[in-house]
């Protein structure tokens, strides 16, 4: 059985028809050509696949496209603003390069989506810890590549770009903490 499925994706609509059941991953993926999302463990544990469901960060190999119908998703290639020829990364993609918070890349688009959502959401104004705020809001992103000290610092950067808090955490870096944040 098939369906015609009918969301926003990037800001701009999109209708597919596919079975109710098809992942959105999957969707996006095969039938939008949206492979910035990518897969990683398939069962809702790594996060690579996250996008925004609503403005909710959600694990797109978890959620069926039948659940999409009206609803408005944003991937990873939706963070970055201006054309194709020209286009203006956000921050928080800015910071990933430009600290080398990226190794392989496949943790890298469900980390810059989740952090772009933190940094929209005003998490940190005010965290007395914004490292370990960072940490724990990013929880859901395993990374088996680059350890977290660089994705953190990213993420600090670009959502507190005066600096505030900024201090670079002693003793927090690499994956000595075994992908558990
Ligand atoms: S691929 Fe979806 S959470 Fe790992
Ligand atoms: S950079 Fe390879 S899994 Fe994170």
């Amino acid at each position: 059985m098939s369906l015609l499925v009918t969301f926003g994706v990037n800001g701009q609509i999109a209708s597919v028809e596919v079975s109710p059941w098809k992942r959105l991953l999957d969707v996006l993926r095969e039938d939008l050509h949206l492979t910035g999302t990518k897969e990683g463990c398939g069962e809702g544990e790594c996060g690579a696949c996250t996008v925004l469901l609503d403005g909710v960060p959600v694990n797109s190999c978890l959620v069926a496209a039948g659940q999409c119908d009206g609803r408005a998703v944003t991937t990873v290639e939706g963070l970055a603003r201006g054309s194709a020829a020209e286009p203006l990364l956000h921050a928080v993609q800015r910071e990933l390069v430009a600290r080398g918070g990226a190794q392989c890349g496949i943790c890298t688009p469900g980390i810059a989506v989740c952090a772009a959502h933190l940094c929209e959401s005003g998490a940190l104004i005010g965290a007395s810890d914004p490292r370990a705020k960072v940490r724990e809001l990013l929880a859901g992103n395993i990374c088996r590549c680059t350890g977290y000290q660089l994705v953190v610092d990213a993420v600090i950067a670009a959502a507190l770009p005066d600096g505030e808090s900024a201090e670079d955490g002693a003793g927090d870096g690499g994956r000595g903490d075994g992908g558990a944040r």
